[in-house]
């Protein structure tokens, strides 16, 4: 099991988005996911169409040790998609609901999450607090979305000498993903900076500004379900072929047949629909 940490200390660069949208390909194609809400605003929830329940993280953390697991396991909802689990967040999960930095660790590995899933992916609210901290303590890898702007490229270096040096061990970052890219001048020159201060670690894949992310989140819907053909969802079949090594081709077979099947379903759904109209007219 791969626990992987999307983080990135600033706000709006679409650490949600990816890691709603990695979550759902990944349990499109076979996989079997976790997704962890580990942010206040509990976008990753909604986005997921589940919104806020209870108990979720916040209860977990709040736990001590020997209740916590229980808890983990009983907060763990499903989402529409069969393979994709979440554990929600809520309005109250505060900095200071952390106790022991190395408490989520510590439940997650009482569970047994490796019988149930292959990857949990935790989403982080902006900053480098004691919730992101306890995030990366809990992770394997860190996977940073950003955009391609002065600011954002900068701090990246400062945000993992950050992470460095409060988690020496796990606070390398992994890799980093550009998001809402176009290819002008600058974003291409925003690439090149980042291939050079954190080389091999930068995706080839880029994640291309398309407004199909907006449009899936407000109508809560599945992206490779309702806008396969967009090209924000080709964006993600490339990094789930990059940075999982899957083909491909095998992720489109298996995109397009959950596709079609999701189609038949509400066809079906519809035509039962209008057919019970009619009888009740
Ligand atoms: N590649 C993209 N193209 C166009 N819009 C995008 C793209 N990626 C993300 N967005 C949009 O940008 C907005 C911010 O994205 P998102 O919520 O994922 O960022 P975030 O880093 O999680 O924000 P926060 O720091 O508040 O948690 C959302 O409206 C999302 O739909
Ligand atoms: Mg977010």
């Amino acid at each position: 099991m791969k626990v992987i940490s999307v983080l990135n200390h600033k706000g709006g660069v679409g650490k949600t988005t990816f890691t709603g949208s990695i979550a759902q390909a990944l349990a499109l194609t076979g996989c079997r996911v976790l997704a962890v809400d580990n942010d206040s605003q509990h976008n990753l929830s909604s986005l997921l169409n589940v919104g806020v329940r209870q108990p979720s993280i916040l209860d977990v953390y709040r736990a001590d040790i020997e209740a916590a697991p229980r808890l983990l396991l009983s907060s763990v909802v499903k989402t529409g998609l069969p393979n994709l689990h979440i554990v929600t967040s809520c309005g109250g999960l505060l900095d200071s609901a952390v106790g022991d930095a190395r408490h989520l660790k510590k439940v997650m590995d009482a569970c047994g999450l490796d019988r149930y899933y292959d990857f949990v992916f935790i989403d982080n609210a902006p900053g480098l607090d004691r919730l992101q901290m306890s995030a990366v303590n809990a992770c394997g890898e860190i996977f940073v979305p950003t955009e391609l702007r002065q600011f954002a490229v900068d701090g990246l270096v400062e945000m993992e000498r950050t992470l460095l040096e409060r988690c020496p061990k796990g606070g390398r970052i992994t890799k980093i993903i550009p998001n809402n890219y176009r290819n002008i001048r600058r974003h291409n020159a925003f690439i090149a900076a980042l291939n050079r201060m954190f080389e091999g670690r930068v995706t080839a894949t880029r994640i291309l500004t398309d407004a199909v992310f907006d449009e899936v989140a407000t109508e809560g819907k599945i992206l490779f379900l309702h806008r396969l053909y967009s090209k924000g969802a080709a964006c993600y079949v490339k990094l789930v072929h990059e940075l999982f090594r899957r083909e491909e081709e095998e992720i489109w077979d298996a995109l397009l047949d959950r596709r079609g099947e999701h189609i038949r379903e509400r066809a079906k759904e519809m035509y039962h629909g209008r057919k019970a109209k009619r009888a009740e007219a």
